[in-house]
């Protein structure tokens, strides 16, 4: 760790124990430190300070927090390249795209700055002559959240701003392979002037102990968790208990569809981005590309070639762009897909490479049939299986066909094709043209068993406000 400058972002690291968590470096296998790991009763603890300090937090005026959040985001980005480092370092993400994600997710806290000021109701016409009607909103109360390792940053500020600027207590579970960047950022919360009370971490290998306490807990009156679909069900049904408002950003199984009228250069360039970005490790990854008969060939063979100019190592060194995998189960799983396809009659035109330790060379695979389970399931890693169609119809089903509805991509230049597609696919975000749809301006989320619940944009502060209706009666009109 003598890369990074801001000793103070590493201030959650500890002395080895028998209750500490090892985080390690998943492109060397060293381990760069440990960090305490917080027992079910230290997470009631936490919860209990969290509950003491809502009411006083939401007293705050949206302006107070505010202008809290905005010294938040100027330490973020003051402190970019420490942060980038930290995340490259723990999660493996190429250096460049580190520090992107640390302005992405510092933009989060940027937006929910003025997004405070913002949180109006309304007034109502009256049904009667003596009522006076109107609404207000107010924060739900403590925010609990659980993040992945993913995007270790983006993911807690995506949660922590909204909820803060509505005046909600946060307290989060980052992934304990990577807690690092998410302590470092919530350390800069603090000396923004966030109380500590008011924003919070545990961590505990187990995630169940912490997603226990935080499901079961009556003091939690809202949960939002970015993850799979699986562990997504269970906590909407854990949560049910005690009837907290839920949000749900789960998993992914994106159709990324070329059609005979598209820009191919454009659709290859989109594919890539949307493709590899940490390594094909994201929830709105491209999972699968369909790519009309008529340019098939064409699109494979500009893709392998843009494809072969990727380059896979140690996140940390000059040119690298795709990282390592996060660990060796989600590396055995990806080969274990690709060999099942290989079986099944698809063809690899790149990556045949094996790599050592937890890197994985990008695949393109050819001769994919929609009914392999590489098609079906999400892969999570630097694979991309390339399927033939010829017709609208038949492409709009396949690409329906999955339990999944995060986000979806095609490219065309018909106007008509545009809009039939974009209104019949299945999806909470669907990028035209585009590879990659994510920002802080636009709500983020899925739609069937990829969740509910939208984050970032205007809509992503109502997640953590209660609507309440006041009805003003016994006014003397005269
Ligand atoms: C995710 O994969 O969970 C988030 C990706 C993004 O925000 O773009």
């Amino acid at each position: 760790m003598d890369l990074i400058k801001n000793k103070s972002l590493l201030s959650c690291l500890c002395e080895p124990s028998d209750s500490s968590i090892n985080v390690t470096n998943p492109a060397t296998g060293e381990v760069l430190g440990c960090i305490p790991s917080q027992s079910e009763q230290q997470v009631f603890e936490a919860l209990d300070q969290a509950q003491a300090a809502q009411k006083s937090w939401a007293k705050t005026t949206a302006k107070e927090r505010s202008a809290m959040l905005r010294r938040w985001f100027n330490l973020m980005i003051e402190n970019q390249d420490d942060l980038a480092r930290i995340m490259t370092l723990e999660q493996g993400k190429p250096l460049a795209e580190a520090r992107g994600e640390v302005a992405y997710g510092a933009s989060f806290i940027d937006w929910f700055a003025e997004e405070a000021k913002r949180t109006y109701g309304n007034t109502i016409p009256s049904h009667t002559e003596d009522r006076r009607l109107m609404t207000i909103k107010q924060p739900v109360g403590v925010a609990a959240a659980i993040t992945p390792w993913n995007f270790p940053i983006a993911m807690i500020t995506r949660k922590a701003a909204p909820a803060l600027a509505a005046g909600c207590c946060f307290i989060g579970k980052p992934a304990a392979q990577t807690p690092l960047s998410a302590y470092a950022v919530v350390e800069l919360a603090w000396q923004a002037g966030i109380p500590r009370e008011v924003i919070q971490l545990v961590v505990n290998p187990s995630a169940r102990i912490i997603g226990d306490a935080f499901c079961n807990s009556d003091i939690v009156r809202k949960l939002s968790f970015t993850g799979s679909t699986q562990i997504g069900r269970m906590l909407t049904a854990q949560c049910a208990h005690t009837v907290k408002r839920v949000s749900m950003e789960l998993g992914g199984n994106a159709p990324f569809v070329v059609f005979d009228d598209a820009d191919i250069d454009a659709a290859v360039k989109g594919a890539i981005v949307s493709k590899f970005r940490n390594a094909g490790q994201t929830c709105v990854c491209a999972n699968r590309f369909y790519v009309h008969d008529a340019v098939y060939d064409q699109f494979v063979d500009r893709f392998v070639s843009a494809v072969s100019q990727l380059k896979t190592g140690n996140g940390l060194e000059e040119g690298i762009t795709i990282g390592p995998m996060i660990d060796q189960a989600s590396k055995t799983n990806i080969q274990s897909l690709v060999e099942q396809a290989v079986s099944q009659g698809a063809r690899v035109v790149a990556g045949e490479q094996q790599r050592e330790g937890l890197f994985v060379e990008p695949v393109v695979l050819v001769d994919v049939d929609h009914s392999m389970d590489i098609v079906q399931e999400e892969i999570f890693g630097p694979i991309a299986p390339v399927i033939r169609f010829s017709s609208d119809d038949e492409l709009i089903t396949m690409a329906n066909d999955t339990i999944y509805g995060l986000a979806a991509y095609f490219y065309s230049r018909d106007i008509n094709r545009i809009w039939k597609v974009a209104e019949a696919l299945e999806y909470g975000m669907v990028g035209i043209n585009e590879g990659l749809v994510s920002t802080e301006l636009a709500p983020f989320g899925g739609v069937k068993q990829s969740g509910f619940g939208r984050e970032g944009a205007k809509e992503g502060i109502d997640e953590y406000l209660e609507i309440k209706y006041l009805c003003f009666g016994g006014l003397d009109n005269d």
